[in-house]
């Protein structure tokens, strides 16, 4: 069965890393879009009164999913890549695997970033969803 490659990727930059991985492992993407799309002013981590630092500041904030989601029955491998914020996954990843569940596939992370690493976000996964079985992929 073919993986899944699941990304959010509000500027570009993680959107190119999955393209990559999807003709590496012969998977198929499918792009995490916000109900409201996140604008350059939204995405302003330098303003503790943008719409993403009021969600990043909030753990609990789980940004609506625009469109159908994918239908995980037919992959055995979910991959998940974002651009890291404030040092984990931004809220709308939480969003992602709370509403997919991806119980009893292999999930791996993957991500980019402006020199964060990838360990502490993808620990703060398995911390919050310690019944999947998410691995570490690599920081591109
Ligand atoms: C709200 C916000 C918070 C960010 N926080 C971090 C951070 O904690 N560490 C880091 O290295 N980069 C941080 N970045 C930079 C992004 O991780 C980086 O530019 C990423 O490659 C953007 O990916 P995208 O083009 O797919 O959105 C942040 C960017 C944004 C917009």
């Amino acid at each position: 069965m073919p993986a899944l490659i699941a990304y959010f990727s509000p500027t570009g930059t993680t959107r190119k890393a999955a393209e990559r991985i999807a003709i590496e492992i012969n998977g198929e993407c499918y792009e995490i879009k916000a109900e409201k799309p996140y604008t350059a002013h939204d995405l302003d981590w330098t303003d503790r009164k943008s719409r993403s630092s009021a969600e990043m500041r909030d753990k609990n904030a789980r940004p609506e999913i625009a469109g159908p989601l994918p239908d995980l029955s037919s992959f055995s491998e979910l991959y998940i890549g974002f651009p890291i914020w404030w040092g984990v996954a931004p809220r709308i990843v939480n969003s992602f695997i709370e509403r997919t569940r991806p119980l009893g596939k292999k999930v791996t992370v993957f991500a980019t970033s402006g020199g964060s690493p990838l360990l502490p976000a993808v620990r703060d996964l398995q911390e919050k969803y310690p019944e999947l079985d998410i691995e570490s992929g690599k920081l591109i």
